[in-house]
């Protein structure tokens, strides 16, 4: 396993649109267990495959709940959204910035695991809200996008100011 380097905002690679994967590879089982590692290294709770430059659509996330072991989506779709629910994200991507999105409650999801086989889950809190943050990486979509402009400005700023601060 290999811990894989994070592309940080404004990197515009994390605009790309991943391609679906079409056949579960052993360099996709890679790929997932190299994201594991890589979101641990990070104490992120999610990763999308766009944030470590690789444009197909893989994303992970350990919400470290009793109820959900670690997770990994293989072209993850959003079958069914239900309700709204605000919260505090942050993204590895876009480092000390946390800031309220607001989201579907409720969702099922479909994807392939890695050994290839179709599944389908019901999440909620954390969790739906961790598969939508993922899924819009993989869109080219980062959770800032969801701010308004001046919220977004002075999110940057911070970023930044903090960045200069830790080099
Ligand atoms: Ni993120």
């Amino acid at each position: 396993m290999a811990i894989l380097p994070v592309l940080h905002y404004p990197d515009s690679r994390l605009k790309t649109i991943a391609r679906p994967v079409e056949k579960v590879t052993t360099d996709i089982q890679r790929l997932v267990d190299d994201m594991f590692e890589t979101m641990y290294h990070g104490k992120g709770i999610g990763l999308a495959a766009t944030q470590v430059n690789v444009h197909q659509r893989v994303i992970v996330m350990d919400v470290q709940s009793t109820s959900h072991p670690p997770l990994h989506f293989i072209n993850p779709e959003i079958l069914d959204k239900q309700g709204e629910e605000i919260s505090e994200e942050g993204c590895l991507s876009v480092p000390w910035v946390y800031e309220k999105v607001c989201r579907a409650a409720h969702l099922t999801v479909r994807a392939l695991n890695k050994e290839g086989e179709t599944f389908t889950l019901k999440a909620e809190g954390l969790l739906a809200i961790c598969i939508q943050h993922e899924i819009d990486h993989l869109n080219g979509t980062l959770f800032i996008d969801y701010l308004s402009p001046l919220k977004k400005e002075r999110a940057i700023k911070k970023m930044e100011k903090l960045k200069r601060r830790t080099i």
